[in-house]
């Protein structure tokens, strides 16, 4: 058995699981676990897989950008979703949610959100996660890969030094990986399985997005919109007033936002 099997083996012993983490995959190495996940989606894989990477050597985030990570230290995995087609959007609202619900129970300083899927810590980033989706012969599917600094110490790395935080350093102990997991996908399992939870997702979502009255900056495509962010429509598309007084409609996965400063 893998060391980083070995590490999540507990994982299996969920009980409360009604989706994801029907099957779950472990990689000691891969290139993107967004990828492995989305190769046994269009070769039929039913919705829950769950794939762990320890080390993913071309991890991806938003807009083309890479997602780096020490071994050993963070939380890297991706899941198969098979919503239906009118919730797919949401899905990076579930992300999000599930994440910031869980760090709760990790630190004492309040868990935001920053539009689209950004959460933050003290002003500081330490979880993303980039949804993708596509189709095949069995459907439409979503794969929904996160990624959680745990243990990472971001002052090591000079790139994102000034802007990424972990649990590590946010509370001064090292914290276990599996705990955080195990919490991380029974919430996201919690909130998709249940239409009670779906259907409170998008204001629970939105009562933690520090954008909302904010003056941002957003890329859509080639185009970048400056405009204040009045809020979300029902399902998490951004209403952004831009400098013509026009109301635009963004969807989350197209789009990164920069807020003044950053
Ligand atoms: C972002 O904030 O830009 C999103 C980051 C998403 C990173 C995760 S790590 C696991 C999964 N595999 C990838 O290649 N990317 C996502």
């Amino acid at each position: 058995m893998s060391d980083v099997q070995n590490e999540f083996e507990g994982l299996e012993t969920l009980d409360d699981r009604h989706v994801i983490g029907r099957r779950i995959v472990w990689y000691e190495e891969t290139e993107s676990t967004n990828d492995d996940a989305r190769r046994a989606a269009e070769a039929g894989e039913p919705e829950g897989l769950v794939v762990i990477a320890d080390v993913q050597t071309a991890g991806r985030g938003r807009m083309s950008r890479t997602w780096t990570s020490p071994p050993g230290r963070d939380i890297l995995f991706s899941v198969l979703l098979r919503p239906d087609v009118t919730d797919l959007p949401k899905m990076p609202l579930v992300a999000g949610l599930a994440i910031a619900r869980t760090l709760d129970e990790f630190t004492d300083q309040p868990v935001t959100l920053k539009w689209p899927n950004d959460v933050r810590v003290a002003d500081r980033k330490i979880s993303g996660s980039l949804v993708e989706s596509g189709s095949s012969n069995s459907g439409y599917f979503a794969i929904v890969g996160t990624g959680v600094n745990v243990n990472m110490d971001a002052a090591a790395h000079p790139d994102i030094s000034n802007i990424a935080t972990s649990l590590r350093t946010l509370t001064g102990k090292s914290v276990s990986r599996l705990e955080v997991m195990r919490e991380l996908l029974s919430e996201m399992d919690r909130i998709y399985s249940s239409p009670e939870h779906m259907g409170t997702l998008v204001s629970d979502w939105s009562a933690r997005l520090e954008t909302i009255g904010q003056e941002i900056d957003v890329r859509w495509g080639d185009e970048f919109i400056h405009g204040i962010a009045e809020g979300v429509d029902d399902t998490g598309r951004l209403l952004l007033r831009d400098g013509s007084g026009e109301l635009r409609l963004l969807e989350a996965g197209e789009v990164t936002t920069q807020l003044p400063g950053q």
